[in-house]
């Protein structure tokens, strides 16, 4: 099939209206290519893949699969949401693979980063490669290809994975409906898809997810401690009005302790590093200065409702000379 590329002359989709005329146009385009056949997916939970899910739901129904991979490293609440949206309001045709155990025995002890990365991109395609084998008559797979990707894919900055880099035995046609779309448009045609706000507006995610805010060997204690205090962070940012304003904000919590008094105790315990940036390119980030008093709340919550923090501390180093993630 010939490649599908974004016209120069594309009005930016930015309005309800166009992103209707968006949506009716790839719905009547998707039947077409898929006919009666299935299509899978994998459904993260990102902005992405939540859009092309709902489309495609729109589009072809129960023909459309999807696979969400909980591999025990999403923040909390996530899965939960991917199954009350997807599932229960959707109606979506979704399997739901708990793949914790899998993840995170395989990661244990390892402590170098690119391996951590490595590990866990491989194991997603072995769980999602697992899951297509299971089912029949699946000819298509979609996939939340944008065009910064292609763009950056011919640039050489990025490998863009046809396939999703699945074995060759799966051979599977692409089914990506919103690859000529800029980000921005994919969030304008997901709000009129119907989509939660806070699924098409969330801040960006790495696919290796709380992995790379537990630096060193995970463990499951320490995991529970990051994702337990990026809710707290979340929460308190949602209330307090900077959700939507500043870029990206998480915790990380380091695989050193501290000494500390806890309920009247000495206590050892890890600390708690917050981070809050903004950029336009993520090339370079600044860092967002909260108030004194906010911050004094985040440390009382941190410190009292998540177990085995006994400190927070707070990133002041903008990207260069530190990266956005700790590792
Ligand atoms: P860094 O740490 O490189 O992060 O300054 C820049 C942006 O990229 C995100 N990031 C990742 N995203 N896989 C991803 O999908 C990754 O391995 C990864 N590492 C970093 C990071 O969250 C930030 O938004």
């Amino acid at each position: 099939m010939a490649e599908i590329r974004r016209p120069d002359d594309m009005v930016r989709i930015t309005t309800p209206e166009l992103a209707q005329a968006f949506i009716d146009e790839q719905i009547a385009l998707v039947k077409e290519q898929v006919g009666d056949k299935k299509v899978l997916l994998a459904l993260s939970g990102g902005v992405d893949s939540s859009v092309v899910a709902a489309l495609l739901i729109k589009a072809i129904g129960d023909q459309l699969v999807c696979v969400h991979v909980n591999h025990g490293l999403l923040r909390k609440g996530e899965p939960e949401q991917v199954i009350e949206v997807f599932r229960n309001q959707m109606k979506a045709n979704l399997i739901y693979v708990d793949a914790v155990d899998r993840f995170l025995d395989l990661l244990a002890g390892v402590t170098d980063p690119e391996q951590k990365r490595h590990i866990i991109g491989e194991e997603f395609i072995n769980v999602f490669a697992d899951e297509a084998r299971k089912l029949e008559g699946v000819e298509f797979l979609a996939q939340g290809t944008i065009w910064p990707d292609i763009l950056e894919s011919e640039a050489g900055i990025k490998a863009h994975h046809n396939a999703g880099g699945l074995p060759e035995d799966l051979n599977f046609e692409l089914v990506e409906p919103v690859r000529i779309l800029f980000k921005d448009e994919v969030r304008v045609v997901g709000e009129q898809l119907g989509l939660p706000a806070g699924m098409v507006y969330r801040q960006p995610f790495p696919g290796p997810g709380l992995g790379v805010r537990c630096p060193g060997a995970i463990t499951r204690d320490r995991l529970e401690a990051v994702r337990e205090s990026d809710a707290i962070l979340r929460e308190e940012f949602a209330k307090n009005g900077l959700e939507g304003k500043v870029w990206q904000y998480f915790t990380v919590v380091p695989d050193f302790k501290s000494t500390g008094v806890t309920n009247g105790k000495r206590s050892f315990e890890w600390p708690c590093i917050i981070r809050a940036i903004n950029t336009t390119d993520v090339v370079e980030c600044s860092v967002e200065h909260l108030d004194p008093a906010f911050m004094d709340h985040l440390v009382k919550r941190i410190t009292t409702e998540v177990e085995g923090i006994n400190r927070v501390l707070y990133d002041f180093t903008p990207k260069p000379p530190a990266t956005v993630e700790w590792e």
